[in-house]
């Protein structure tokens, strides 16, 4: 099935997730509903080890949930043809996660350009500003420290104007004020692109930031605003 972009608008669900269950050795989570429309936030908190990665990793094309249907974009993503899920990955998705898959060889800027390219968007520098990210752009992913990896990895994610964000702890290695800046460019983004965010965070003062908050706990995503 194509996916027409065409015809989309503020009424179609960016995601949709029915009755979604996982479990490793245990059960993680059961019978999860979840939607989210144009320009939503969304936070997930809850214990270390309660499922939340796992969570975002079924509702993002990375992990086959054992039950349940997930939709992207009117797209039953786990009944695509492996065309049609890279294609949507590669146009659609941001995925900003805790390891941060940078082109560990290339600059700070060429990690950039690779997305500006493939997406056929500028790399706007204002951006790179924000983020504090001027002074290192030409140095080597290798070269930058922990946090500066994350801002990069921010910033490339952004540069291909995903619909759907994901991002599990974005700013775990950040001090507060580049922490408060990050959701900032993340809420303007999602209005002004009328995208949406699913953020997975320990800081309940930026979970509380989001339009939707929900708590995994004891295998239960209960909604919490
Ligand atoms: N691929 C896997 N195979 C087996 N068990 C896994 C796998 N991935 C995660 N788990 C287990 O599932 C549980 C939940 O892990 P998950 O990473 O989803 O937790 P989390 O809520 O994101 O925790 P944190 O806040 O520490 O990041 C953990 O006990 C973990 O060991
Ligand atoms: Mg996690």
């Amino acid at each position: 099935m194509p996916l027409n972009l065409s015809d989309y608008n503020n009424f179609m669900k960016i995601l949709e997730a029915t009755s979604l269950s996982h479990h490793f050795e245990y059960t993680l989570f059961e019978h999860i509903e979840l939607s989210l429309y144009p320009g939503e936030t969304m936070a997930i908190v809850g214990e270390s080890g309660s499922g939340k990665s796992t969570l975002l990793h079924t509702l993002s094309t990375l992990l086959k949930p054992n039950e349940g249907v997930v939709k992207l974009l009117d797209s039953d993503i786990y009944k695509l043809k492996e065309r049609e899920l890279v294609a949507l990955r590669r146009d659609e998705l941001g995925l900003i996660f805790q390891s941060h898959y940078l082109f560990k060889g290339f600059s700070a800027y060429e990690n950039l350009e690779v997305a500006s390219i493939l997406a056929a968007e500028p790399i706007d520098s204002s951006l790179v500003e924000r983020l504090g990210l001027q002074d290192v752009i030409n140095m080597k992913v290798t070269q930058l420290s922990g946090g500066q990896q994350q801002r990069i990895s921010i910033a490339r994610v952004l540069t291909k104007k995903p619909r759907i964000i994901f991002a599990d702890e974005p700013t775990g290695n950040l001090d507060n004020n580049t922490s408060l800046e990050v959701m900032r460019i993340f809420e303007e983004y999602v209005k002004e692109e009328r995208a949406a965010l699913i953020l997975v965070t320990h800081n309940e003062e930026f979970a509380f930031r989001c339009n939707k908050v929900y708590r995994l706990h004891e295998k239960v995503l209960e909604r919490i605003k």
